[in-house]
């Protein structure tokens, strides 16, 4: 009996390890471990509220869980901007950076290619490009590279600072790989596409990879929503 009550606690115990883990991780940016921790548990208590089904391609957040928000950047035309700036408008919103050998041409290719495939209603939505690269991705270069891409692409970097925090409010990882035989060197970062509503906040993430078909298919899917 006894053995029996101290396996139900370490199981508790566990558990309860586990929710922190998790309050920790999709906390909001604001909010304190503790909150997370206390809503996760209520979460578990009392059944969430219904939301639309996730469109096809794209992430279920899960419940509770806020991205996006404030922020302050640079322009790739030089201007200090805010998410004030872009309030009002639709976002597909890419984290990489113009070093990218591979995986963010093709992800900003598709992107491209999905605003041609939304037609007359692309002109809602515009597709922005964050930096995790800031020492490299300085304005001028980065208006050179969003310019191969779409012609609306918006281009956004800033100090080490802030793009650590916009990163973290999206929860994007990102890590410098550090080389020694050259002074080049690759970024490790995250890939997902987010789409961004009026009021600046995440509605929908896409994976890695989406076709220009599902992230057009996502923009309608908000689109219809309104
Ligand atoms: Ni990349």
């Amino acid at each position: 009996m006894l053995r029996l009550i101290r396996y139900l606690l370490i199981v508790v115990i566990l558990c309860l390890g586990g929710l922190w883990g998790a309050a920790w991780l999709w906390r909001e940016p604001d909010e304190s471990v503790a909150d997370a921790f206390v809503r996760r548990v209520a979460g578990f208590a009392g059944p969430q509220g219904t939301s639309a089904p996730p469109a096809p391609g794209t992430v279920a957040m899960p419940p509770g869980v806020k991205l996006g928000g404030a922020f302050s950047l640079v322009d790739n035309t030089g201007k200090n901007v805010t998410e004030k700036d872009f309030a009002g408008r639709w976002l597909v919103v890419y984290f990489g950076y113009s070093f990218c050998p591979d995986v963010c041409p093709t992800e900003l290719g598709n992107i491209a290619a999905a605003m041609d495939e939304l037609g007359p209603q692309s002109e809602k939505i515009t597709p922005v490009f964050i930096s995790v690269d800031p020492e490299r991705d300085r304005p001028a270069n980065l208006n050179e590279y969003v310019a191969l891409f779409h012609p609306r692409l918006v281009g956004l970097t800033g100090s080490i600072e802030q793009v650590t925090e916009v990163a973290r409010r999206y929860r994007v990882y990102f890590r410098k790989e550090t080389r020694t035989d050259n002074a080049d060197y690759l970024m490790d970062h995250s890939s997902f596409i987010y789409l961004v509503g009026p009021d600046g906040m995440v509605k929908t993430v896409l994976r890695p990879q989406s076709s220009p078909e599902t992230i057009a298919g996502a923009v309608r899917a908000q689109l219809r929503n309104l």
